[in-house]
């Protein structure tokens, strides 16, 4: 008989909610950004609650306007995963970077790291990042999309080659015989792609559960493909139940055409619930988190995910107008 459960995922912002306002809310701890105590007890309230999963998503920029807003992403995801691991000892830490500006060794390493330092619980969700601004913080603007997929595969396999590099027996610690690890079982791989490349192998021994999962989130049909190949978990936002069900299906097909097993890519439906002691005091919580939304920051934020640049002020106008681009045929593909 086979039992089914449902996976649930907590997603982490800067430590106050997801909402702008959140952080005036009677209660709430003003120095939740930067208080590591307050994201532990977080933590291991989701992990007596049963909750698989903790998630930070990540963008590596200031998008908000922080005269009246909280910013909604943590200090450094990884570190305060880090923080967390050591206070928790079963729920999953998985943590966002980008394909895109960072080297594969990097993320190759501290991943694993948080990895052994949870006893096999990291997770990374690796994104392509869309936000120009977040590209003029490493001095660059973002590439063309099928570049920027291109790379994403790369980065993703040389990760994984970087994760593989000790074979599962590799670290003997056999003091009788002088060997602290088997040198035959921890190999280079020498991988050169067009974008990025690593000779390998990582100093770091394999975990409990022998490297860290991958995430994806994103749509298109080339995050879909990055998914469909790489993703333990893809953490989507649908609006509505058959939304949902239209992207796992799309999920579901993409593993199958990189030839997968589809079961094997969990889709983390995201949803956010107001929770107060009675129905009526969530509704005034929701109106009033609700009314913190900052439209500006929306509208910078739709244009960065569809690729236009688009501003508050177009806001009531005509559609905007949009530059003819030509059609890449090539698609991402392996190193
Ligand atoms: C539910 C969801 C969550 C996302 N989370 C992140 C994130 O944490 N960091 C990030 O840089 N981009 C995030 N993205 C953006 C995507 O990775 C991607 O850049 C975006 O969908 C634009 O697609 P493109 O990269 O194909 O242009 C997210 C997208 C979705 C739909």
């Amino acid at each position: 008989m086979t039992s089914r459960q449902m996976l649930l995922c907590m997603q982490f912002t800067s430590g106050y909610g997801a909402e702008p306002g959140a952080w005036r809310l009677p209660g709430a701890n003003l120095s939740s950004y930067t208080d590591m105590d307050q994201y532990v007890r977080y933590a291991q309230a989701a992990e007596r609650g049963k909750i698989q999963l903790l998630f930070f998503a990540d963008t590596p920029v200031l998008d908000v306007d922080l005269e009246d807003q909280a910013p909604h992403h943590p200090i450094d995801p990884l570190l305060v995963m880090t923080s967390i691991a050591r206070e928790t000892e079963r729920i999953g830490l998985v943590a966002t970077a980008s394909t895109t500006f960072n080297e594969p060794y990097t993320l190759a390493r501290q991943f694993k790291a948080l990895d052994v330092i949870s006893h096999g619980r990291a997770g990374w969700n690796a994104v392509t990042t869309s936000d120009p601004a977040a590209a003029a913080n490493f001095g660059h603007h973002i590439p063309p999309r099928a570049q920027k997929y291109e790379r994403a595969h790369e980065v993703v396999q040389i990760v994984q080659a970087l994760w593989g590099s000790w074979e599962k027996d590799a670290w003997v610690r056999d003091i009788s015989g002088k060997r602290f690890a088997d040198m035959g079982k921890i190999q280079p791989f020498n991988l050169q792609g067009r974008h990025v490349a690593s000779r390998g192998p990582l100093p770091i021994p394999p975990s409990e559960q022998g490297q860290p999962v991958i995430f994806q989130a994103g749509g298109g049909s080339y995050g879909l493909e990055l998914a469909g190949r790489y993703a333990d978990g893809v953490y989507a936002n649908p609006y509505t139940i058959e939304d949902g069900q239209a992207q796992r299906q799309a999920l579901h097909d993409a593993a199958k055409r990189a030839g997968r097993d589809p079961d094997e890519v969990k889709m983390f439906a995201g949803f956010m619930p107001t929770i107060a002691p009675s129905r009526r005091a969530a509704l005034d919580r929701r109106r009033f988190l609700n009314e913190s939304v900052d439209l500006r920051q929306r509208v910078r934020y739709l244009g960065a995910m569809i690729g236009l640049p688009l501003t508050y002020d177009q806001i009531d106008g005509g559609r905007p107008r949009r530059r003819r681009c030509r059609r890449r045929p090539e698609r991402p593909g392996p190193v």
